[in-house]
């Protein structure tokens, strides 16, 4: 069974990053991968913030990600780059901490004028971490996800196809690679 894990690098649970993480979790789960989310805002920020490698916390999480072969990167967009809260946990991965696994990027930005935040911020920070699987993967605009009365999310067709163009391109590999 292919293991994937999610960082989700939104700063709360209460926001339409929760809308693609749905998908993307709703997206495995119909798949028959077993998956996991590590959401870095629920970390102790005390140890994000003092890079505390030797937190349990941390070391749990980073077990996640070390036996998983997918690992999806989800985060807004903040003052054009990914989130702090986002980095404050990359930087506690081992240096080679992606190496081997297919790495999907998504990113949520309320202007299309940041679309390159995944090219120019976050690729190149997925690489020194070892990634050279890295896929192209989306940019969503926050005006495509609409939160509906009983706390789901909704996409708009066009981000939601793009969504699982992308998820359909991890499924493909995963199946390769069984
Ligand atoms: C502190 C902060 C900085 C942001 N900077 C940008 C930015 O530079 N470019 C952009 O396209 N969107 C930016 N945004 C918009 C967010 O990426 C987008 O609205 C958010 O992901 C939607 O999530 P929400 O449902 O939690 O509001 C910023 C939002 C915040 C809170």
């Amino acid at each position: 069974m292919t293991k994937a894990v999610i960082i989700y690098g939104g700063n709360s649970n209460q926001s339409r990053l929760k809308g693609i993480l749905d998908k993307v979790e709703h997206f495995f789960g119909k798949e028959g991968f077993s998956s996991d989310t590590i959401y870095v805002h629920e970390l102790p920020a005390d140890d994000l913030i003092k890079a505390n490698f030797k937190s349990e916390a941390i070391i749990e999480a980073n077990a996640k990600v070390e036996s998983a072969q997918v690992v999806v990167v989800l985060t807004p967009v903040y003052k054009a780059a990914y989130t702090g809260i986002l980095k404050t946990y990359l930087d506690l991965l081992p240096q080679k901490g992606l190496e081997g696994k297919t790495v999907l990027p998504l990113v949520l930005g309320g202007s299309f004028g940041h679309l390159l935040v995944i090219d120019y911020a976050l690729k190149p920070v997925l690489s020194a971490l070892g990634a050279t699987d890295i896929l192209s993967g989306a940019y969503v605009l926050d005006t495509q996800i609409e939160y509906t009365e009983n706390n789901q999310y909704l996409i708009s067709s066009e981000a939601d196809e793009r969504l699982d163009r992308v998820l359909n391109t991890v499924k493909e590999k995963a199946k390769r690679h069984s």
